[in-house]
């Protein structure tokens, strides 16, 4: 399958030094990520709070630049891009927010919402829009009528929806989905799901699909990247990860995660410590801290991803 988005060493900076007197002081949300993303497949982003996850989808989408590496969409590299091209691939590239209600304008319909981006990024006549508006609502499982009204009149979960469809009005090819179903009740979130599914398939969609919560992709991923503080640790297919995972810190994501069969064994590995403050990463391995395989060389040596059994994993001690 073709790849659709190349990402080569991506590393994003913040510079949160406060005040006249102050250190300079620089976060390192994203390091050196790498990875490609092929048509109508889904690469399964997943990693704690703070490890950089929505840092990466706002690179991806175009909101922020990246302070070095690249991005190449769609065969056109970013960097050299012109201003026309980057406004077709801005269309190409969408993004789905956790929260719907912040991503949505209160004060405008249903309908006013999902026909904007026909407004400002097509010729279609008014009558075309609201056909166009009329069928998305429809495919996402909502009631074309319901077009007139406005977000807070609708459940979660339907918000959700309507954030879906707008995201799909200019046909994209990549969609960024940013923990979609974190904020739904457990109830729902198989639905929405499923719609996602569905329309990935319907449409020849890719996803980014980002989430805290291995459970989650487990259905939906073709290939899985495990993130800690901005570094990638572990990525490979998601058969490969779920069946056996090889980073320390996979592996204890994944033990914490339901089991479908409630009588199987299963052994709860339970994480040491806090996420470390990224201002103030650890040496080394930043991982090495919490990680019950830690080697002497893990608070000295920096780790790289590197090849193992079908996956590719930054570990001295899977390595050793
Ligand atoms: N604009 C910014 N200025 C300064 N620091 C930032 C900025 N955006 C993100 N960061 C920092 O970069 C790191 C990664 O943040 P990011 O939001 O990408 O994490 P995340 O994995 O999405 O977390 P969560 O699961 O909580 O959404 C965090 O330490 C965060 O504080
Ligand atoms: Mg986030």
């Amino acid at each position: 399958m073709s790849v659709v988005l190349q990402a080569r060493h991506l590393t994003r900076h913040y510079d949160v030094s406060r005040g006249f007197f102050a250190q300079p002081a620089v976060v390192q949300a994203l390091v050196d990520v790498s990875f490609d993303l092929r048509a109508g497949e889904t690469l399964a982003v997943v990693g704690e709070s703070g490890s950089g996850k929505s840092t990466l989808a706002r690179l991806l989408t175009m909101i922020e630049e990246p302070t070095s590496g690249s991005l190449t969409i769609g065969g056109i590299d970013l960097a050299y891009a012109t201003p026309q091209e980057r406004k077709k691939l801005r269309s190409e590239v969408q993004i789905v927010f956790q929260n719907p209600y912040g991503s949505l304008n209160p004060r405008q319909t249903v309908g006013g919402a999902l026909e904007e981006p026909l407004k400002i990024n097509t010729d279609m006549s008014a009558a075309d829009r609201a056909a166009a508006v009329a069928s998305m609502m429809t495919r996402v499982g909502l009631r074309p009528e319901h077009a007139t009204r406005y977000p807070h009149m609708f459940s979660g979960g339907q918000r959700q929806r309507i954030a879906i469809a707008r995201s799909l009005m200019l046909r994209p090819k990549i969609l960024v989905l940013d923990e979609p179903v974190s904020a739904l009740d457990v109830s729902i979130r198989a639905q929405v799901l499923n719609l996602l599914a569905d329309i990935q398939q319907e449409f020849g969609l890719a996803y980014v699909f980002i989430s805290h919560d291995l459970s989650v992709v487990k259905h939906i991923a073709d290939q899985v990247m495990v993130v800690y503080l901005g570094h990638a640790v572990e990525a490979g297919s998601a058969a490969t990860l779920f069946a056996h995972p090889q980073h320390p810190y996979t592996q204890a994501l994944l033990s914490a995660t339901p089991v479908a069969n409630p009588g199987a064994k299963k052994e709860r590995i339970v994480l040491q410590g806090e996420m470390p403050s990224p201002f103030n990463p650890p040496s080394g391995c930043a991982f090495h801290p919490r990680c019950r395989a830690v080697l002497g060389r893990c608070s000295v040596d920096v780790p790289v991803l590197q090849d193992k059994d079908q996956r590719q994993v930054a570990c001295w001690a899977v390595h050793a």
